[in-house]
Formats: structure tokens, C-alpha cells, sequence
């Protein structure tokens, strides 16, 4: 409750209540958490998975509400226009692209697997760019919105085993930073949000004797994803919002 909020009166509507919120990465653990916190604030969310089976699931998360789940492969940018066109024509102006995709995986340089560089490249950086190249014309058009992506907090810091992983992750970092400086005179913002080990259960079973306590919830970064559509990101140069924030 604000200061100035009155007891007993409703909490004023978020701020992309009624907004199209465009969503990479539904499926995941991070994505489900988002889609269903749009729902909850009345948001319409647009959302691109990758297999056919993955759109009845994802529609129930909206509980009768409004949205739109289609099948959008990464790379595929007919379909990515096909589906942006959808959204808009159904849902209304692109308020937001969230995107929540990405990979892991490691294995030191030459002893990584082959096909390892193209999926994680894919997974990282290819499945964002496909539907942000289809939203930001209309985005520019209507001089308004944000573009907020996941990335990683150990972009920068080299660590063994990681080369494929964090060269992804780097290259949407800059991506994003190109895209910021692209689009500020248009009105638009573009965010990074770069988490730290999330406590997922995919985390969890992965590294079961892992010490949890520095891990970061899933709805941590849902938050910063929302708080940088609903104006903690303005046009300008790249917000970066590291998740947990840096101790000072
Ligand atoms: N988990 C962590 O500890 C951690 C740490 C730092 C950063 N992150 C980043 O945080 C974000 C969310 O993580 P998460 O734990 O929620 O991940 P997750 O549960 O594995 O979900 C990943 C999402 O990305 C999609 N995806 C995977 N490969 C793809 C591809 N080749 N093309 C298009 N989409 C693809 C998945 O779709 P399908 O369901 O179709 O596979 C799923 O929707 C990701 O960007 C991740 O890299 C995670």
C-alpha cells in the first residue's frame, strides 16, 4: 500500500492492466511464474513456445482470461509476424516483449558436444531476437513499450566450463545494448535482467547437496522483469538489473 493509499480502497490497477505483454520462454520456470503473475495484475499476455503440445497447457494458465498461445520456432520470422500481427490484432498494441528463454549447459571448450554451440546460441539469443525483430516496428510505431530479456550474472566473470553458456548469454547482453541506443529516440526501453543460480527444481535436482542459500527465487526475477515494463526501464541507455542486486 502506497502512503497516500485510503484503508479499505482497492489497490490501484498495475500498470499493464489491459496491456498485450508479449513472452518469450512461457514454459519455463522463470516463464510460467511471469505468465502467471500477468494474469494475476490483468495483463494480456501473448506467448511463443516452441511445440504444438505446449499451447493447451499454457492457455490454462490464464484461467478464461484473456491471451494468446502460439507456436513460434526460434529463427522463424514468418511466424514470429504472423504471431505479433495476431497479438495485436486480438489483444491490442504491444505494451512488453519478456523473454525468459534460454539454456544451460557446460563442457570446456573441445570437449562440448556437438551441436552444443548452436542450441545454446539458439536457446539464448536466436529465440529472443526472432520475436523482438517482429515487435519493435510496431513498438517504434506507437512510440512506446519495453524489451526486457534475461541474461546471466556471470556474463564478464570467465568461468571454466562455461564458454558456450556465458558467449550466448554475452551475446544477447550486447545485443540489448545495441538495441537500447536503436530504439530511445522511438520511445522504447530495453532492460537486461541477469540473475544469479535461481532456485528451480530443475536446479534443485541437478545439484541436490548444493548450498541454496545464496540462490535466488524465480519470482525475484519475475519482479524485475515487470518493474522494468512498468517504468523502471525508460529509453535511454540499457538497464541492467542484476538479481540478487550487488552488495555495496
Ligand atoms: N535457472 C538458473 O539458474 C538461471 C541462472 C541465470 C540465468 N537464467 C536464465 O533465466 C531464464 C529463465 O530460466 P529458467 O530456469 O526458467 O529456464 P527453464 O526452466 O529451462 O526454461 C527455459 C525456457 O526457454 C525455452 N527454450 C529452451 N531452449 C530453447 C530454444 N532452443 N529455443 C527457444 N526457446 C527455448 C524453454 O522452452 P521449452 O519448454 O520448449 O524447452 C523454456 O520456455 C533463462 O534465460 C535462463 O538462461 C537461469
Amino acid at each position: 500500500m502506497t502512503s497516500d493509499a485510503v484503508p479499505g480502497t482497492p489497490p490501484a490497477p498495475h500498470s499493464l492492466y489491459g496491456r498485450t505483454v508479449v513472452v518469450a520462454g512461457g514454459t519455463g520456470a522463470v516463464g510460467k511464474a511471469l505468465v502467471r503473475r500477468l494474469v494475476e495484475i490483468g495483463a494480456k499476455p501473448a506467448i511463443a513456445v516452441r511445440k504444438a503440445w505446449q499451447v493447451a497447457p499454457m492457455r490454462e494458465l490464464f484461467g478464461g482470461a484473456d491471451g494468446l498461445v502460439a507456436v513460434v520456432a526460434p529463427g522463424d520470422g514468418e511466424a514470429a509476424a504472423g504471431f505479433l500481427k495476431g497479438a495485436r490484432d486480438s489483444l491490442g498494441p504491444v505494451a512488453a516483449v519478456l523473454s525468459a528463454a534460454g539454456a544451460f549447459r557446460t563442457a570446456e571448450i573441445g570437449r562440448d558436444r556437438a551441436g552444443d554451440d548452436t542450441g545454446l546460441f539458439e536457446a539464448n539469443f536466436v529465440a529472443t531476437h526472432t520475436l523482438v525483430r517482429a515487435a519493435v516496428g510496431g513498438m517504434c510505431r506507437s512510440r512506446a513499450g519495453v524489451i526486457a530479456v534475461v541474461g546471466a550474472d556471470c556474463v564478464g566473470t570467465p568461468i571454466p566450463g562455461m564458454g558456450l553458456y556465458q558467449a550466448s548469454k554475452a551475446a544477447l547482453h550486447a545485443y540489448a545494448e545495441v538495441l537500447a541506443a536503436e530504439v530511445a529516440d522511438h520511445g522504447v526501453a530495453v532492460a537486461v535482467v541477469a540473475p544469479g543460480v535461481l532456485d528451480t527444481e530443475a536446479n534443485r535436482s541437478a545439484m541436490p547437496d548444493a548450498d541454496r542459500s545464496s540462490w535466488t527465487p524465480v519470482e525475484h526475477v519475475v519482479d524485475a522483469l515487470l518493474d522494468a515494463a512498468a517504468g523502471g526501464a525508460v529509453p535511454g541507455a540499457l538497464t541492467t538489473v542484476r538479481v540478487p542486486a550487488p552488495v555495496a
